[in-house]
């Protein structure tokens, strides 16, 4: 890899001439990233200098890809009639594919991708992200989270690669290099390192919370994943919610300044999270090194104005202000902003295209850890008799896990997709029988029993927090189903859709086989191809598996790290068919 951060001066020197022309109005507007719709007026864009657009929750851009781009490239339209014509940035959280997309490739969330452990995979799919991304108006995605879980009870276990910080080191590298190519090489979109630092790793796994760890603790477990990052050339690095031993992230200097874009010569864009600028201490936010602002949900004017104060009496020094532009300015002369700056027409008929949902399809097999297989009842035989269980079985939204379609994920089928079921059918050649309650069906020679956790993002997904809607083992309606199945005598298979392990000791003694599949996303088919045996499974837990409710008391919830709580199963354990009687 190449280590060197190579600057290159004749980009550089276009930087400088252009901040040279830049009033300080201008410079706080590249410095604002705001929604395509009610945080400011449309005229906003041209006499606010606005330097780039989220698209999140809430309305779409239109109701398919050109429409997206024709929205996008009217607002683009309207920088570029700006006195000096600067191109706006539009950014989208794609974290497991173009998600807020209905009918793009939508890939495993990122704990799948870990355990399936496939640098090239990740490559590849991070590749497909960006396309279909760029294909719907995009030029940044808010991807990959680089985050290190310490606790299950976290509602972002998902969006993380591992518990492992070498993994993630590795599947991060990979994933800047699939969304932004090899480093010199010319670059159209760029990619985000999140949430930094600490986001998994609060006190009791709060979302947001307070992470208290040792200076040491955080060089060598959090810090190694920025570092390939950066050393990938990501375009930019997100702030984290989090506080670290009590200083707020987005007002953290010393990790953002002097660590992130010092010692580790970060020359791309620190962008805040959502409202970091009314939430974390106002021009502390800028001061402290971040050069994006979220400025969404009324923060817009109390933020322009801010910054602007700041500046004019003194707070911000003026010198801050023009290291934010400068990264900002390099970054958009980096994709080739100025000379391409409305969204490629001829990417649109790649959304979601075969070759895409292949790849997806593949990580969506490499992806599946098998706990147990008692006596071989997997894979599959084609002519059995097979009852399908539970509702989770037939959709495609509560089997993708947040951040599908909508910010909190769907619970019912979306565009494109194919639920486990499909797959069932499509690959048996006996009798298929979808039992959504688990009533009859007595005899059915074999019963896959789908159960997990509804899709959540976020907070929403704490386990114990203020929503406080999920928990640590399963539902009392799943555990219902298992037990309907395993009374009745009729071998079971149980499938489980989740973010994150959770205590499922009994279920693993009342069953015959069982398969971790976390939240496989649009192609649930690649879940049949491996229970019939038409491939192996691959994949290898990405984290330590608790074994109890009691393993989560402790403040980093089921702490492996010392050795104290030993593990029902380790991290990398997962049996393949030819080994599973081993276990
Ligand atoms: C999340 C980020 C996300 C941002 C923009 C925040 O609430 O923490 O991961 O990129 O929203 O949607």
């Amino acid at each position: 890899m190449n280590k060197e951060i190579k600057t290159d001066l004749a980009l550089e020197q276009k930087v400088e001439s252009l901040l040279a022309q830049m009033t300080l109005d201008e410079k706080i507007g590249q410095m604002t990233q705001v929604r395509h719709f009610d945080d400011i007026t449309i005229d906003e864009i041209k006499t606010k200098f606005i330097g780039s657009i989220i698209h999140t929750q809430g309305p779409t851009p239109g109701n398919d890809a050109a429409e997206w781009q024709a929205k996008f490239t009217e607002l683009q339209k309207l920088a570029l009639s700006t006195r000096l014509g600067i191109p706006m940035f539009f950014g989208v959280d794609a974290v497991h594919g173009q998600n807020t997309y209905a009918g793009a490739t939508i890939f495993p969330h990122n704990i799948g991708l870990g355990a399936a452990n496939n640098p090239k995979l990740v490559e590849d799919a991070a590749a497909i992200t960006a396309i279909e991304a760029r294909a719907t108006g995009f030029n940044w995605v808010f991807s990959p989270c680089v985050a290190i879980p310490y606790n299950e009870k976290w509602g972002r276990v998902y969006e993380a690669f591992s518990e492992s910080t070498d993994i993630i080191t590795e599947l991060t590298i990979a994933s800047v290099r699939g969304h932004q190519g090899l480093p010199g090489q010319p670059v159209s979109l760029i990619a985000t390192a999140k949430h930094f630092i600490g986001d998994g790793a609060t006190d009791f796994g709060v979302e947001g919370g307070n992470t208290t760890l040792s200076q040491e603790e955080v060089y060598e477990r959090l810090l190694p994943p920025y570092r390939a990052a950066v050393e990938a050339g990501v375009g930019s690095v997100m702030a984290s919610f989090n506080s670290l031993n009590g200083v707020p992230m987005h007002a953290h200097r010393t990790m953002i300044t002097d660590v992130l874009k010092g010692s580790l010569k970060f020359e791309g864009i620190v962008v805040s999270d959502w409202k970091a600028y009314s939430r974390f201490g106002g021009t502390d936010v800028i001061n402290a090194g971040v050069d994006v602002v979220m400025a969404v949900e009324g923060d817009f004017n109390m933020y322009v104005d801010g910054v602007r104060n700041g500046v004019l009496s003194g707070i911000i020094p003026q010198e801050r202000i023009d290291d934010a532009v400068r990264r900002i300015l390099r970054q958009k002369f980096r994709i080739g902003l100025f000379e391409n700056p409305f969204p490629d027409a001829t990417l649109i008929s790649k959304i979601g295209i075969q070759a895409h949902r292949d790849v997806a399809r593949q990580a969506v097999r490499e992806s599946l850890v098998l706990l147990k297989n008692k006596n071989s009842v997997l894979p599959l035989k084609k002519n059995a008799k097979i009852v399908v269980v539970g509702e989770f079985a037939d959709n495609s939204g509560l089997q993708s896990g947040g951040w599908t379609v909508n910010w909190q994920g769907m619970t019912e089928n979306y565009a494109g997709a194919t639920t486990i079921l499909e797959g069932i059918r499509k690959f048996s050649k006996g009798e298929v029988v979808y039992n959504k309650d688990g009533s009859g069906n007595d005899d059915a020679d074999i019963a896959v029993i789908v159960v997990g956790e509804t899709p959540y993002a976020e907070f929403f997904g704490d386990i114990g927090g203020v929503m406080n809607k999920y928990q640590l083992t399963l539902t009392e309606a799943h555990q219902t189903l298992i037990d309907t199945y395993a009374w009745k005598g009729i071998k079971t298979v149980v499938v489980f859709i989740s973010g994150r392990p959770l205590v499922v000791t009994k279920q693993l003694e009342q069953v015959d086989a069982f398969v971790a599949a976390w939240f496989p996303g649009s192609e649930g088919v690649g879940i049949a191809e491996v229970l019939f045996g038409e491939y192996d499974f691959k994949g290898k837990l990405p984290h330590s598996w608790p074994k109890s409710e009691e393993d989560y008391q402790g403040k980093y919830g089921p702490n492996f790290w010392d050795g104290s709580i030993e593990p029902l199963f380790p991290i990398g354990f997962g049996l393949r068919y030819n080994e599973s009687g081993k276990k």
